[in-house]
């Protein structure tokens, strides 16, 4: 999928989750000074800045199809080693990292098992490739989980990001162990967002980012409004904060035998 709008709108829509989640996976993956790690799908760069407040800007690369994405990355994230590409054809040679980590991208890399074993190539013997994904099929994403139960009210027949790549429970532990990862890991991450009441949750809708934005922006004026007063009905009035659950895994690349 492609995410063609501009770093702020990213920023009000999925973009405020990731001081939270972005510490939790670099917590996960034992992310360390002295480490030189690889931020996979950097989008705007969340991730790579916790990334970077832990080992320093110089010790880190991201990538990123999207190159507006890129540009805010870089930008904010000076120092860093910031590409355009995909994870499934990542612009490094074998074993340049210590660990290779993803937030939020699997459902959305043409070849998820691809975009595993590229992140595996590139690291090291014996460093850390770690995942994640919201559980968006059980609904632990509150947000999304609001959302789509409003669309389906309008639509029932929608499919909504359900049984996408790494939204269900062990399905990232699957696919890293399928990569040849050794000695997978796997559970739930929490992460939470903040606003100001419901035009700060709705309006990022409109920006057609994503599924379901990109959903929200193919129906009819009267359909979107129907599905915004079902979103209106499920939150409180006045400030709110969401929570959210991410399914996560991590793995260590093997280690040669002769090397061992
Ligand atoms: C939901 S955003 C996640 C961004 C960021 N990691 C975060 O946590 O906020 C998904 C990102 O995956 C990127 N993406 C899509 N397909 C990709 C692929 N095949 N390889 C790497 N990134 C990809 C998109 O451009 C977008 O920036």
């Amino acid at each position: 999928m492609h995410f063609t709008g501009p770093a702020e709108q990213y920023d009000r829509f999925m973009g405020r989750y990731a001081p939270t989640l972005a510490a939790a996976l670099a917590d996960c993956a034992g992310v360390r000074p002295g480490m030189r790690v690889l931020d996979v799908g950097s989008g705007p760069g969340g991730l790579t800045r916790e990334l970077a407040s832990r080992v320093g800007a110089g010790s880190v690369a991201a990538v990123d199809p999207a190159p507006q994405f890129v540009a805010a990355c870089r930008e904010r994230n000076p120092g860093a080693d910031v590409r355009e590409g995909v994870a499934e054809e990542l612009p490094w040679p074998d074993a340049a990292f210590d660990a290779a980590l993803s937030a939020l991208v699997m459902a959305f890399m043409r070849d998820p098992d691809r975009g595993v074993r590229e992140m595996a190539r590139v690291t090291r013997p014996g460093g850390t490739v770690a995942a994640c994904m919201w559980d968006t099929t059980t609904g632990g994403m509150t947000m999304l989980d609001v959302f789509w139960t409003a669309a389906r009210r309008v639509d029932p027949g929608v499919r909504g990001e359900r049984r996408m790549a790494g939204t269900e429970e062990g399905d990232i532990a699957r696919r890293l162990a399928g990569a040849g990862l050794e000695n997978v890991l796997g559970g739930t991450l929490s992460a939470r967002a903040d606003y100001t009441g419901f035009e700060d949750f709705w309006e990022p809708f409109t920006f057609a980012i994503g599924p379901a934005g990109q959903f929200l922006r193919s129906l009819s004026a009267q359909r979107q409004a129907d599905v915004r007063l079902a979103c209106r009905a499920a939150l409180p009035d006045g400030p709110f904060t969401l929570e959210a659950r991410a399914w996560y895994a991590r793995g260590t690349v093997s280690v040669p035998s002769a090397a061992r």
